[in-house]
């Protein structure tokens, strides 16, 4: 997979558990999948602004966001969208490193792509958040007007209309994002956080 030859991994000063331990808590990664507007960005946010509050050291990749810089050379192809995850999921491993707390909000609609960013994260550090919520719903938000320009035939490959969308068969947590608020969905992903101990419940 790596085109650099002669390389070695070197040690750092610095061990993820020195930085665990100053941080005072664990590091890992959420990952929110699931169709566009069907939340994720928004949950993702909320979510990590009450790891903010509670002390925790956090941050949030954004599709959108993210596809403007490191990805912005990527389009919405298989391919592309696969070299989308790879990237964002050797991000989050550097930030499990660094002692971090990392959300993803990627649509991600692929369960091959997905299983590999599990390959990749230590055992037990994902928590795989599926925001499901029907098409008819995210169409009718359409908070972008994306929905309204696939429909219209001028976005190709617009995931839910024109390229497919594989829902998660074992997701760690499932937020119904159709019937649940902003506050009860993230109630519930910081609720399955407490419980599993990867943050105190204090
Ligand atoms: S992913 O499939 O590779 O995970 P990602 O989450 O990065 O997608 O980007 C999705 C965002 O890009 C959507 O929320 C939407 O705003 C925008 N977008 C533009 N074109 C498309 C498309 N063809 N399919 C899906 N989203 C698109």
């Amino acid at each position: 997979m790596t085109k650099s030859e002669n390389v070695v991994w070197e040690k750092p000063a610095v061990s993820r558990d020195q930085r665990q331990t100053q941080n005072g808590h664990r590091s890992f990664v959420v990952w929110f999948t699931g169709l566009s507007g069907s939340g994720k960005s928004t949950l993702a946010n909320a979510v990590e602004s009450q790891l903010h509050a509670m002390g925790c050291r956090t941050f949030v990749f954004d599709g959108d966001n993210v596809r403007h810089g490191l990805c912005g050379d990527l389009g919405f192809s298989e391919e592309d969208r696969k070299e989308n995850i790879r990237r964002i999921a050797e991000m989050t491993r550097l930030f499990i490193e660094a002692g971090v707390i990392a959300l993803t909000a990627f649509i991600s609609p692929y369960r091959a792509d997905r299983q590999k960013v599990r390959d990749l994260i230590p055992e037990g550090e994902l928590v795989e958040v599926y925001c499901d919520c029907s098409l008819e719903t995210c169409e009718q938000r359409d908070v972008k007007g994306l929905y309204k320009k696939a429909r219209a035939g001028l976005i190709k490959n617009y995931t839910g209309v024109s390229s497919p969308y594989e829902v998660p068969e074992n997701p760690e947590v499932v937020v119904d994002t159709d019937v649940l608020s902003i506050e009860e969905g993230a109630a519930t992903i910081l609720g399955y956080l407490k419980e599993r101990g990867f943050i105190q419940s204090s």
